[in-house]
């Protein structure tokens, strides 16, 4: 069946016109999502591809059981205990494998963040029994940014293309993530899933995103724990620190959790697709509109 969001997308999208700023939030349940996408119902197409590249978040309230979230984290961590921390590239059938990013690694990345990152690859065991929970989700997001439903499902790095789920765990005191810009050419959305809550896992800092006068908005309140938010990629957001002043302790299971789908290049092409940091200087305090004119198709 031919895909009205690749259309509405080839419409709307220029390479001067991609999204940096956050405009809005939207609310709207998972399952509504899941129903109009299925469906391709045209006036949702257009409206739901006009307000990603407009900069808004979508928020897909309930996309997973609540359960299975804290189960995951739980899982996660335990896993990440019982194998030491190391570094995989993306090629032939990567391991899955958990690294502490912290103050001595932080810059060796596209974007500097301390945290603790756990990855999982399709074509490995899936030892946390993600992997029907997450494809249920992940196959309607493509759909959404205009890909096929199972584009890449089952590439492996000599593809060029890899699906990777990434856990990331901000532990209290340094948990952090500098402002950036994310790849947006093989999925044109982030989809993050909210896996902690403030108030209760930690107290201060976490997601925001900035909007056109050039504030950082917080967003964690909007959000709910399983609920999904998608944002054009390029649309800057970072996570501030985790409860600053408190002690670190990567034993410790306190802090901001967060589930991440991201189709990205695999270690095998030259010149990697990739994020890239931005400065507070080039934003804080300072105006950018968004310049996208929306059209429609036909
Ligand atoms: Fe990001």
């Amino acid at each position: 069946m031919e895909s009205l969001f690749k259309k509405e997308w080839a419409a709307i999208e220029r390479d001067e016109t991609r999204p940096r700023r956050l405009r809005n939030y939207v609310r709207i349940p998972f399952a509504e999502i899941k129903r109009r996408t299925l469906a391709q119902d045209p006036e949702f197409v257009r409206q739901t591809v006009n307000s990603l590249y407009a900069g808004d978040v979508l928020v897909l309230q309930g996309a997973y059981p609540t359960g299975f979230i804290e189960d995951i984290k739980v899982k996660a961590f335990e896993w990440g205990k019982q194998r030491p921390s190391s570094f995989h590239k993306m090629l032939g059938r990567t391991p899955d494998f958990h690294r502490i990013i912290d103050e001595s690694l932080a810059h060796k990345y596209s974007m500097e963040s301390i945290r603790h990152m756990y990855y999982f690859f399709r074509w490995n065991d899936d030892p946390l029994g993600l992997m029907d929970q997450v494809y249920d989700k992940w196959r309607v997001i493509k759909l959404i940014g205009g890909f096929d439903f199972d584009q890449y499902e089952n590439n492996t790095p000599d593809d060029g293309v890899v699906d990777r789920i990434i856990i990331a765990h901000y532990p209290s005191g340094t948990g952090e993530l500098e402002t950036h810009s994310d790849p947006y050419k093989f999925q044109r959305t982030i989809m993050g899933t909210k896996m902690s809550i403030r108030g209760i896992d930690y107290q201060e800092g976490g997601l925001y995103f900035v909007d056109d006068k050039g504030n950082e908005v917080d967003i964690e309140n909007n959000i709910d724990l399983g609920d999904m938010y998608l944002s054009y990629a390029t649309v800057l957001h970072g996570v501030r620190t985790i409860d600053p002043g408190q002690p670190t302790d990567w034993n410790s299971i306190k802090g901001r959790w967060f589930l991440g789908l991201y189709s990205a290049a695999s270690d095998v092409p030259k010149d990697r697709h990739t994020g890239y940091g931005v400065t507070k200087s080039e934003y804080l305090g300072k105006a950018y509109e968004n310049s996208a004119t929306p059209t429609t198709v036909g």
